[in-house]
């Protein structure tokens, strides 16, 4: 082969390999719902998502349908539960994002939803682990906390687990942390880069204000707990009519995003996201969020949680206590309901 040839041959190679690499296909489960609806439509305007998958229980074909009018290149296709529409979404894609399952009431907690949503997600962790076991599962049904233990035992089980592909989406805690810090300091949101840690639920969820630009607000209780309790400001102010759906679908399409990003290639893209963590194993903690490095094999490296003052440290000891139950109640759900 002349010298000419191989070099066109490798440059036609590396154009292929880039593009191939840039193609992704993004799938949502419960798609019509109230997240689902607007995360979809986030996702259509995204330009890395080049093929979109819709499913659900119920109008999935409906939303798929008015959302493929947005003229944007991806292809977007609708599927209901006939006997292979769950597979056929799946099928090859990059991402899965799974919001599907019942949202809170008032004077309901997270893990008020266990019984309901925990086999919802057991279920669809079965299909993924079938039709897409090397996807990036992002699992944004609630209690987070139960949900990402029970999906990491699904896996486990059919011997497809990769600790590496999943994670507890918390992004929201630190797009609310970041925006209630703005509105006390008359600051830029963008600007306020809040460390969360622990878990998705009430005190699990730990804010590390020592480690931001305003170390004062570690002291400030309310805004602690407004940060621990952002959910719950949702819930009562939609009276009966659910959770938090449009922050929650702007914060499922930042993650989806940035797993997209480390997947094609950037570097140092970091978000928070409750992973399967060397943090507080020797505690019996195999799960825990913190500040997570991506690449192209999803977690690239964990960050521990750094120095922590007097009043934090005291947040994440409650934070453990609770976190260590949530996550042994996804695991023996699993166990005795496989
Ligand atoms: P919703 O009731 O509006 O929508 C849920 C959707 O899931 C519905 O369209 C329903 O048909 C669908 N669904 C139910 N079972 C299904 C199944 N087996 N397969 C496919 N689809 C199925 O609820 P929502 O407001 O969109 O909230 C969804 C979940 O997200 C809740 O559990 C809520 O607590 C959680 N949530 C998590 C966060 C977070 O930060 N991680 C934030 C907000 C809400
Ligand atoms: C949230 O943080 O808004 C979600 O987890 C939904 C909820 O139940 O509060």
């Amino acid at each position: 082969m002349s010298a000419a040839r191989a070099m066109f041959g490798a440059v036609q190679r590396r154009a292929f390999s880039a593009s191939a690499r840039d193609l992704s296909k993004v799938t949502v489960l419960g798609a019509a719902g109230g997240i689902g609806q607007p995360l979809s439509l986030l996702l259509k305007l995204n330009p890395r998502v080049t093929e979109l998958a819709l499913y659900d229980i119920r109008g999935g074909p409906g939303v798929a349908a008015d959302i493929s009018h947005v003229n944007t290149k991806s292809t977007v296709k609708g599927y209901d539960p006939t006997p292979t529409g769950l597979a056929q979404a799946l099928k090859g894609a990059d991402v899965v994002l799974i919001p599907a399952g019942v949202p809170r009431k008032p004077g309901m907690t997270r893990d008020d939803l266990f019984n309901t949503n925990a086999s919802i997600v057991r279920d669809l962790a079965k299909a993924c682990a079938e039709s897409a076991p090397d996807a990036n599962l992002l699992i944004i049904a609630n209690p987070v906390n139960s949900t990402v233990p029970i999906c990491a035992e699904v896996y486990k089980a059919r011997g497809v687990y990769n600790p590496k592909r999943l994670f507890g989406v918390t992004t929201l805690d630190v797009v609310r942390a970041s925006r209630f810090v703005s509105e006390i300091k008359g600051t830029d949101p963008k600007d306020e880069k809040i460390t969360v840690v622990g878990g998705h639920s009430g005190v699990t969820i730990v804010p590390l204000f020592s480690q931001s630009s305003h170390p004062d607000l570690s002291a400030n209780a309310d805004l602690v707990n407004r940060v621990q309790f952002g959910g719950d400001e949702v819930v009562k102010a939609k009276d009966g009519a659910g959770s938090a759906t449009l922050s929650m679908a702007m914060a499922g399409a930042r993650m989806a995003e940035s797993v997209l990003r480390a997947a094609q290639g950037e570097k140092g893209v970091v978000e928070p996201a409750f992973v399967d963590s060397p943090l507080y194993k020797d505690q019996g903690i195999d799960f825990f969020a913190s500040k997570i490095e991506l690449g192209p094999n999803g977690v690239e490296k964990i960050h521990p949680i750094g120095e922590v003052d007097a009043n934090e440290q005291k947040l994440v000891e409650a934070c453990l206590a609770d976190l260590k139950k949530n996550i042994e109640k996804g695991v023996s759900f699993v166990a005795s309901n496989p």
